[in-house]
């Protein structure tokens, strides 16, 4: 009981707008003005230079989709017209011309991920013009870890096969929830026996790592539904599952999560009561809970790098990635060269229109400073270790930051021991509020419309 009151009383302390902290700096804290083409390319070398090595990760965004789920925040563009895969598709390829004729390094690619938008909206054909016309112009490692993002409704035996032999071996489906209430709330219908026949079939065929997106938080989810999809996820046996919060920024995404009222979500303690109830029956179900977010069969690299210490947090979420430099082609993409960010354009005409001019498509990126760089260390070791320690030589004013931290540690949701920072199995939900107190530009300045989603 008294737990109970504890845990409502830290939702209600600690749910605050706040960052995913998939990026540090986060983008709406990115200094454009202090930001060119030119120095972006010469991050890529200070990164070949200081990591010592040719690998190449690589993200390529596929934005479009056939229909609106009310509750997507991803950067997507719907249409029934597929005639808008090829040119796509060939500007895709383009700006990965244009990508190699400024930066002419040999690259071994050591990973590639499709993401959306829907992957599976385009044919076999054209993700398979696509991989082949990248592939051909560097070598991909023997190890590569090719994988996909699917929406279960579009993808075909076709694409699995296709995608197969291309070197694809890992699959992620976006399930969100089962319960049909959900479902419509949320304007994605989607029959558990369909999700079982396409999993089956990936897992007939050999992919190596299937995955499970669900969504807590949604719109009139409740605990009893949100049980019913978990169990069904367990008996899929996914390698790994997502479990993500609902992230709830309607001012971003406009009229598409205005599909509802505010009042169809649950509350914020609810909403925890979704997350530690599908925790408890993935942990009971032998998973392993990775992150703030994810869970592994203990066999899935995602768990072996978490325990190996060895885990990543990048735009996608948490990773296994490979390399240290990350290239996204493809509209709204985000490249990140540990030293540097740089997003495409976010809207297709503009991204169109600066590759047919031969340029990279960027819009806007950010050049990290030493001090950015040692926070963006701290915070990464948080997010992924939940523990970091600061040098005696920081440029961080350790006072001042136990100071921030004061009110979480008087809970004992942080522990601070000597100039390590540790968040305890307590204070886990409440990580990104740790992370929180490191965030030197959160501290800076305050945008003038509101950016983050609740932190719980
Ligand atoms: C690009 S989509 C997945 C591929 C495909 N379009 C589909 O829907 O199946 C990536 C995932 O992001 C998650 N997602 C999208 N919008 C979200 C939001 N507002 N809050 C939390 N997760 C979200 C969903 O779980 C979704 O499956
Ligand atoms: S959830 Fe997937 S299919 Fe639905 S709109 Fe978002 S990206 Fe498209």
């Amino acid at each position: 009981m008294l737990q109970t009151t504890n845990s409502e009383r830290f939702i209600t302390k600690y749910n605050v707008p706040g960052p995913r902290y998939t990026s540090y700096p986060t983008v709406p804290y990115w200094k454009k003005e202090q930001w060119s083409n030119r120095d972006w390319l010469k991050t890529l070398s200070q990164n070949r230079l200081h990591f010592n090595t040719n690998s190449l990760s690589l993200y390529i965004h596929l934005p479009y989709c056939d229909s609106l789920c009310t509750f997507c925040g991803c950067h997507k563009h719907i249409t029934t017209n597929h005639a808008v895969e090829a040119p796509y598709i060939t500007a895709v390829l383009e700006e990965w011309g244009i990508f190699r004729s400024f930066f002419q390094e040999s690259f071994e690619l050591e990973e590639i991920h499709l993401g959306g938008g829907t992957p599976t909206f385009f044919s076999p054909s054209e993700l398979k013009r696509m991989i082949t016309g990248i592939t051909e112009t560097v070598s991909l490692s023997p190890n590569a870890q090719l994988g996909f993002e699917a929406h279960p409704g579009s993808t075909s035996d076709e694409h699995l096969s296709v995608l197969l032999d291309l070197g694809f071996s890992r699959v992620s489906f976006g399930i969100q929830d089962y319960d049909p209430i959900v479902q419509k709330a949320i304007h994605r219908e989607q029959s558990f026996e369909s999700v079982a026949l396409v999993h089956q079939k990936a897992r007939n065929l050999g992919y190596s790592s299937i995955s499970h997106d669900l969504v807590f938080g949604l719109p009139k989810q409740q605990l009893e539904g949100f049980i019913e999809t978990v169990k069904k996820t367990i008996s899929l046996l996914p390698d790994r599952i997502s479990l993500y919060s609902y992230a709830h920024v309607p001012w971003i995404k406009g009229n598409g999560q205005r599909g509802f009222n505010d009042d169809d979500l649950p509350t914020a303690t609810t909403k925890r009561q979704l997350y530690e109830t599908a925790k408890r029956l993935f942990l009971e179900a032998n998973y392993v809970e990775i992150g703030m977010d994810h869970f592994a069969l203990p066999t899935d690299d995602l768990a072996i790098a978490a325990q190996q210490k060895s885990l990543h947090r990048n735009f996608m979420g948490y990773t296994t990635q490979q390399s240290p430099l990350l290239i996204g082609l493809g509209m709204s993409a985000i490249s990140d060269s540990w030293f540097g960010f740089a997003q495409n354009e976010k809207k297709i005409s503009d991204y169109f229109q600066r590759i047919e001019k031969g340029e990279l498509p960027i819009t806007r990126g950010h050049l990290l400073t030493d001090a950015d760089l040692e926070i963006r260390t701290h915070i990464l070791n948080l997010m992924c270790r939940f523990e970091t320690t600061v040098s005696a030589d920081s440029t961080i004013d350790f006072d001042q930051l136990s100071e921030l931290l004061k009110p979480m540690i008087d809970d004992g949701l942080v522990i601070i021991n000597e100039r390590t920072v540790t968040v305890p199995e307590s204070g886990i939900p409440f990580v990104r509020n740790c992370c929180m107190a490191f965030d030197a530009h959160l501290n800076e300045q305050q945008p003038t419309k509101p950016t983050f989603s609740q932190t719980v």
